[in-house]
């Protein structure tokens, strides 16, 4: 006789390694029993880098389990088979870039079939910048000493993954009496619990000795999810020795410096605003050429694909500048790519590639190479939100010749104190002398006397980044890296001059229908 008994499910991410794209197993969720819906509770630490392409898998893996025979009364034979449910795939910046860090796909990878829904939510572990104020007191000490008062004192205790404890913090001990109140201590949420919310805290409660001999009183155990809770009647902890006692947390404060992601899960959208196709000089002979076309598009596609994560809806306006427009050859220093001032939004990053080869066909590349008039199309952009919900990344993408470099400066220093930032990736095989200076990474940028605000200009060669053994994926990510990594600094900067503070996370979600859910 055959029939299934039992199924279960589980969870398995796979990332992608930076260079050679293959696909590694990073971890597994726990298996749950008997539900097609099933809430993983088994979390993936990774490491989030904004800069980086982050690939995720999610595999959903059914087991089924056969009773095959019994073998007598009390044993029978299983038989496990598994079956493939469906897969996911995402980066882990559409995760964080989602509203509340939570992102909902349909399941795949069954040809004809609808596999379910993933939800994935991403928490930052604030292990590194995030501390916490506690206070303690105790009531009804256990009478030890001999006059009839207590010396108490708390130690608490770090678990680790294999289960054992590590000492993480001594109060001092309030001397002769029957309720404590010991001092607030602060510490760091690395060393309280590992930056991991739900990490068991354990709390030992002793009786200060002269001899050195404390009297072990009782212990409690708890986490900083509950400590979190603050001062209620669930932060209070009965210690059970051979008396009751309780100690209560009075007061929990999270002492944290906010970062990128704080700024991100509260729903802001970073815009990228798109710019290409520099018209390199008329003279220019490579222009045209399949190489030269490449190293645009490429460049393109290997900073923008990882900045569209952060735009909620994805439409990029792209400009362009430095070429004589039809129909009456008027030159222009910011024209819509996609051929419509009035609507020049792109979908997506392959929307502005199409938009961009589009648009070679028809304008006639003209120099002189004006970057101010793009600067300010996008500063204009800027200037209506300052409220730092909205954040414009402006992309330029150039041969490094530059007509207009004193207006240029001050376009960057009139910029620098609006939510914005601009990378430019230079290419061809120019000197690129000017966007360093533009870069301003060595002298703060100025004009007529006037620094700018802060730094907000990104600037790299693209030439440093071929790789010659062909490896484009690889020298990309490596491009894209470089060229971001300041980024998440720029937009900081902005944010905390203008003493905006990181929106709420929205509320937590409750699935609608029953959808497959895990966490990272
Ligand atoms: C910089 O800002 C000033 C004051 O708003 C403006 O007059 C000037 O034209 C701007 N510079 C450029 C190059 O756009």
């Amino acid at each position: 006789m055959l029939y299934m008994s039992l199924f279960s499910t589980v969870c398995v991410l796979y990332t992608q390694g930076m260079g050679n794209k293959e696909w590694r197993e990073f971890g597994r969720t726990e298996v749950i029993d008997n539900t097609l819906n099933p809430d993983f509770v088994g979390k993936f630490i990774l490491d989030y880098f904004f800069e980086e392409r982050q690939n995720l898998r999610f595999d959903f893996i059914l087991y089924f389990f056969f009773c095959v025979s019994y073998l007598n009364d009390k044993n029978v034979l299983l038989l496990t088979l598994q079956d493939f449910l469906g897969q996911a795939y995402c980066t882990l910046g559409e995760v964080v870039g989602s509203l509340g860090s939570r992102l909902e796909k349909a399941l795949g990878g069954i040809p004809g079939k609808k596999c379910g829904t993933i939800i994935v939510k991403a928490e930052e572990l604030n292990n590194c910048r995030e501390s916490v104020m506690m206070q303690f007191c105790g009531n009804k000490l256990d009478k030890k000493d001999f006059f009839g008062k207590s010396d108490p004192f708390l130690v608490f205790y770090r678990s680790n993954e294999d289960g054992t404890f590590t000492i993480c913090h001594k109060t001092e001990v309030v001397k002769n009496t029957l309720n404590p109140v010991w001092q607030a201590f602060k510490i760091p949420v690395r060393a309280l619990c590992n930056g991991d919310y739900d990490r068991t805290i354990k709390v030992e409660v002793y009786d200060w000795d002269r001899d050195g001999s404390h009297d072990f009183i009782g212990e409690f155990s708890t986490s900083y999810r509950e400590l979190s809770g603050g001062q209620s009647q669930f932060n209070v902890y009965e210690v059970r020795s051979c008396v009751l006692l309780d100690v209560t947390l009075l007061s929990f404060l999270v002492d944290i410096e906010v970062t990128f992601l704080d700024y991100i899960k509260g729903g802001l959208c970073v815009f990228p605003l798109s710019q290409t196709g520099n018209p390199a000089q008329p003279t220019s002979l490579h222009y045209m050429s399949p190489y030269q076309l490449n190293t645009y598009a490429m460049a393109l596609k290997a900073v923008g694909e990882i900045i569209q994560d952060y735009d909620s809806d994805k439409m990029f306006p792209a400009l362009g500048f430095g070429a004589k427009l039809p129909p009456d050859g008027r030159v222009s220093h910011e024209f819509a790519l996609n051929g419509s001032p009035q609507n020049p939004y792109c979908a997506g990053i392959d929307g502005v590639m199409e938009a961009y080869y589009q648009s070679l066909k028809s304008v006639q590349l003209y120099g002189p190479t004006n970057f101010s008039p793009v600067i300010n199309h996008v500063a204009r952009y800027a200037a209506s939100v300052k409220d730092g919900s909205q954040y414009f990344v402006l992309l330029i993408i150039t041969d490094g010749v530059i007509s207009d470099m004193a207006q240029t400066k001050e376009s960057i220093v009139n910029a620098s104190c609006l939510p914005m930032s601009i990378i430019i990736v230079g290419v061809g095989p120019a000197e690129f002398d000017a966007m360093i200076e533009l870069d301003g990474d060595e002298v703060r940028i100025s004009s007529r006397g006037r620094y700018a605000e802060r730094d907000i200009v990104q600037f790299v060669p693209f030439r440093d980044y071929i790789d010659r053994t062909g490896n484009h994926i690889l020298s990309m990510a490596r491009l894209a890296k470089d060229v971001l990594a300041e980024i998440p600094d720029q937009f900081l900067s902005y944010m905390r001059t203008r003493g905006i503070k990181p929106l709420p996370a929205p509320p937590p979600y409750t699935p609608p229908g029953q959808p497959i859910h895990t966490q990272i």
